[in-house]
């Protein structure tokens, strides 16, 4: 079976096959420089631009990996949660298809896609302990099978990807600022004092990463040096110089060890609570997976509870089709499916199980 995937629920459009041997392909687009004018993700402006992407990247798609519409057997379109306008399109575009060509068709929750996505290049084992840090959420997870997830915890405000999204912008770096603040972490030097560990002095299982943001705004008002400036006409970022480039490469080393470090400490605590019996492996996804301190504090997590450690690739971090065309094909052939009205689910309602059982597999 031949699966196509439709990823538009924030601001990448993304379209990718997935067949009995893997990825065929993708063909991707993302906006992140139109939404960087504004500081961040303008929902109007995704939903446009995803209509004006989506046909453009599926003539691409088939021209390189030759399938043919006819050879496609199922859609699979990213419900939600996201931003309903960005859904609709993608939605729109995905039941289109699937009227023309008569394919089955499926939505898929974003967020466990996410973490199923992992499978395109490991062997999933299950029961696994599910870590999901992206740009709208954090969630932990009990994952029995593709299809049996249940959440532990959540974030009660911002999500981690936020939490540098929204420090970096107070650091005079461009959105999303997730990625560059890695880099500078790397070049810095942890100072485990400047920045709290938020929201772990509780016994459950949920994140709170509001805090974060006002305790950056208190170290600059101490420190204003040590920002960077983004100059949007030319998309250049000119970091300080001197002393403060260093000081600006430690403050985000010091504020990603706040995150990883909650982040750490809350799975360890999901790790050992009993909901997480018999689990034999991490799975850590979504954009902020591919920052490099949170992947050795994982890893080193793991080895330490004697569990396996599974997450993709840094391309397959960040949104993508093929997470979508993946959970697709694997829940496509566990026989799922839906029916044309399916509705998208916006950002904070909680996506329903309602597929359809067609055959058992
Ligand atoms: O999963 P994703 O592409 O989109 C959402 O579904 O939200 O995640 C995007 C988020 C952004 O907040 C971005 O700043 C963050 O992932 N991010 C990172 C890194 N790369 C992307 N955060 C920390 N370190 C990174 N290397
Ligand atoms: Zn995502």
């Amino acid at each position: 079976m031949i699966c196509l995937g439709v990823e538009t629920s924030c601001d990448d459009t993304s379209l990718a096959l997935v067949g009995d041997t893997g990825l065929l392909g993708q063909k991707s687009s993302s906006q992140a420089q139109v939404h960087a004018l504004f500081g961040g993700v303008v929902p109007e402006i995704a939903s446009r631009e995803h209509a004006r992407y989506l046909q453009p990247l599926f003539k691409a798609l088939l021209e390189e990996t030759k399938v043919k519409p006819e050879d496609i057997g199922l859609v699979a379109v990213a419900r939600g949660p996201g931003l309903l306008g960005s859904l609709l399109v993608g939605g729109a575009f995905a039941k289109a298809f699937c009227l023309g060509q008569g394919a089955r068709f499926l939505g898929v929750n974003h967020l466990h896609a996410h973490l199923l996505a992992v499978g395109l290049e490991h062997e999933l084992a299950f029961p696994a302990l599910g870590l999901l840090v992206s740009g709208g959420h954090t969630q932990l997870y009990r994952i029995d099978a593709p299809d049996r997830f249940t959440q532990l915890g959540r974030t009660l405000d911002d999500a981690a990807g936020e939490a540098f999204d929204k420090a970096g912008k107070q650091l005079g770096l461009p959105y999303p600022a997730g990625r560059i603040m890695d880099e500078l972490a790397c070049e810095g030097r942890v100072d485990a004092r400047l920045f709290p560990r938020p929201y772990l002095d509780n016994d459950n299982l949920d994140f709170s990463f509001s805090g974060l943001k006002t305790a950056m705004t208190a170290y600059l008002a101490k420190h204003p040096g040590c920002t960077a400036r983004w100059d949007a006409a030319t998309g250049r970022v000119a970091l300080p110089e001197g002393p403060e480039r260093q000081e600006l490469a430690d403050v985000c080393a010091s504020y990603t060890y706040a995150v990883v470090e909650t982040l750490r400490v809350k799975t360890l605590r999901a790790l050992e609570s009993p909901e997480a019996r018999g689990i034999n492996s991490i799975i850590l996804a979504g954009g902020v997976a591919a920052n490099s301190m949170l992947r050795e504090a994982m890893l080193a997590l793991a080895r330490e509870n004697g569990k396996a450690c599974l997450y993709p690739s840094p391309a397959l971090c960040a949104d993508n089709g093929a997470m979508i065309a993946y959970s697709g094909w694997v829940l496509g052939s566990l026989g799922y499916a839906h029916g044309l009205e399916m509705e998208a689910i916006p950002r904070g309602r909680r996506v329903p199980e309602d597929m359809i059982l067609l055959r058992s597999a």
